[in-house]
């Protein structure tokens, strides 16, 4: 177990902060906020099934995904909260078009908040593993008389000072780094504090696991199918085939192959023209778990390269994803780059 094993994520914040000389704690109200919000979410997700909020709310959102009553609840909740604590110069949600302004009756910060408020949302009813997941960039542009430019959210994901996602499953987890490693607190329910279980996480350099929505495959092109292929292959030597899991929720398989060692994988695929570089998105969810993985000794490319050195062109673009232990992803970058074959 940890040595600080139990502390809470306000001792770990402040601890953080002292190590940090230019630290004005604004980073750690920020957070605390933040964790606020994750609290809220956790108790209705927890009994989701119990209260009015599952369910399509029948709109569609930006992404032209079904809208679930709880990915509702959660953004707004996280805008309500976030947007007064004087810490944002805006905010980016994968549920919002535009970037979110801070109203002119709450002071502006110099910290941008880029979201999912609920990864999963197809797991919502069915009770398994849901997340919100979040990075955060410090402000760049420096123009007095507006608050911010689409510039200062549209940063590579090496610039963001800090990421990690809620994971509300079995136990309701928070999982962050801000740089300095990677550290999972876990809430105690009964007393309403996230406290520290997994300090100083760290990602096996090799897996076993593969993680791929396998009814994909007629969708994606050749060099895919022969990287899918490779992990389901048998060969002692390099401990294939490896074991398959999918659960849906990016947050939860991420986790698990945090902890356990694995790749997941989210390739480009033709299933609808409209979005020929894959499903998930750079900004609100790649990003933030590539800063993850990286600071815990992994690595996630979108096939070609870094996620983290990707340069933004718009908020919700969508970016191939091959994230987790360093070796099984570089393998896969041999393959989608064509080294391999
Ligand atoms: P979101 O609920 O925020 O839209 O994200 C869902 C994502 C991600 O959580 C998961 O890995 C992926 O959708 C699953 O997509 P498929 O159902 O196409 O496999
Ligand atoms: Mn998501
Ligand atoms: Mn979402």
């Amino acid at each position: 177990m940890a040595k600080r094993a139990g502390i809470t994520i306000t001792q770990h914040l402040l601890s953080q902060q002292r190590e940090n000389p230019e630290a004005t704690g604004a980073f750690t109200i920020l957070l605390n906020e933040l964790i606020v919000a994750a609290k809220i979410i956790s108790k209705e997700v927890n009994k989701a099934g119990l209260a009015d909020i599952l369910g399509a709310t029948g709109e569609i959102n930006v992404q032209e995904e079904q809208v679930q009553k709880l990915d509702v609840y959660a953004n707004r909740l996280i805008i309500e909260r976030m947007q007064h604590i004087g810490q944002l110069c805006c905010m980016g949600s994968e549920e919002i078009a535009d970037l979110i302004d801070i109203p002119n009756k709450y002071p502006k910060g110099n910290y941008i908040l880029l979201f999912d408020p609920l990864d999963g949302s197809s797991n919502i009813d069915v009770n398994i593993s849901i997340g919100t997941i979040f990075g955060i960039f410090r402000k760049v542009s420096d123009h007095t008389d507006i608050n911010f430019l689409l510039s200062d959210a549209l940063q590579q994901g090496y610039k963001q000072v800090a990421a990690g996602y809620f994971l509300y499953g079995s136990s309701t987890m928070m999982v962050y780094t801000a740089g300095n490693g990677v550290h999972g607190f876990t809430l105690y329910p009964s007393v309403g504090e996230f406290l520290l279980s997994h300090e100083n996480i760290r990602i096996p350099e090799k897996g076993k696991i593969y993680s791929v929505n396998e009814s994909n495959y007629q969708y994606w092109d050749d060099k895919t199918k022969a990287l899918v292929d490779y992990f389901k292959t048998k060969d002692k030597e390099t401990g294939r085939p490896y074991t398959s899991r999918y659960v849906g929720s990016l947050v939860a398989d991420f986790h698990r192959n945090l902890l356990k060692g694995g790749i997941f994988m989210y390739p480009a695929d033709m299933k609808d023209p409209k979005k020929p570089h894959g499903k998930l998105r750079l900004m609100v969810e790649a990003n933030p778990l590539a800063m993850v993985v990286q600071q815990a000794g992994g690595y996630a490319s979108d096939g070609n390269g870094p996620i983290l050195q990707l340069q933004p062109n718009e908020l919700h673009q969508r970016v191939p994803l091959y994230i987790g232990s360093k070796k099984d992803v570089e393998i896969a970058e041999e393959f989608i780059s064509g080294k391999r074959g």
